[in-house]
């Protein structure tokens, strides 16, 4: 039952958010903004869903973000799925 209730409570967040969150979010770094697009990553199909990222399913601010939470998180996920950008200069642009 539990199950079942998170279930429909995610499909009614995601329906929710999908106009409430930019499509690109733009993360700013000293050494060039990274144009992070979010849409297209609440569709990665991994197991942790909204989770790979956020605390909570409903997602929302991420307290830790900065250097050393993106490095891990972005680019560690980018070198698991062998898909998006490892290099400097393909997330940073000036
Ligand atoms: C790959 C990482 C990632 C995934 C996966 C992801 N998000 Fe996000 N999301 C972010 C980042 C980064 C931000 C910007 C956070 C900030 O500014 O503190 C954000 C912002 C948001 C915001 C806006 C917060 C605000 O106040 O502007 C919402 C709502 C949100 N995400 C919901 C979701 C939901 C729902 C899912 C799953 C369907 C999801 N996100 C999946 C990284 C992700
Ligand atoms: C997958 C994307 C990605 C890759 C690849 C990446 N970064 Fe980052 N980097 C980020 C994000 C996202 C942030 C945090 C931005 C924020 O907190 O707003 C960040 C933050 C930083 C910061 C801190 C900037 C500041 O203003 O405090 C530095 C410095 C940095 N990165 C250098 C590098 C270097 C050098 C490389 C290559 C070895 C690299 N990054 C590779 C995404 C990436
Ligand atoms: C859970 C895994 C995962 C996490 C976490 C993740 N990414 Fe990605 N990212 C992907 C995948 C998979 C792709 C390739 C998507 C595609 O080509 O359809 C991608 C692609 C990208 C791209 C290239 C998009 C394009 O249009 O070519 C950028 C830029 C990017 N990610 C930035 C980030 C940043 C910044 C973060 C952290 C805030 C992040 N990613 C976190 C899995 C992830």
């Amino acid at each position: 039952m539990k199950r079942i209730i998170s279930a429909v409570a995610l499909t009614l967040f995601t329906a929710g958010t999908t106009f409430a969150v930019s499509d690109v979010i733009s993360l700013p770094a000293k050494n060039g903004n990274v144009a992070f697009p979010h849409s297209k990553h609440m569709e990665v199909k991994q197991s942790k869903g909204c989770k790979a990222c956020h605390d909570m399913e409903t997602g929302g601010k991420i307290a830790g973000l900065g250097k050393d939470w993106a490095h891990k998180t972005c680019k560690g996920c980018h070198e698991e799925m062998k898909k998006g950008p490892v290099k400097c200069g393909d997330c940073h642009k000036k």
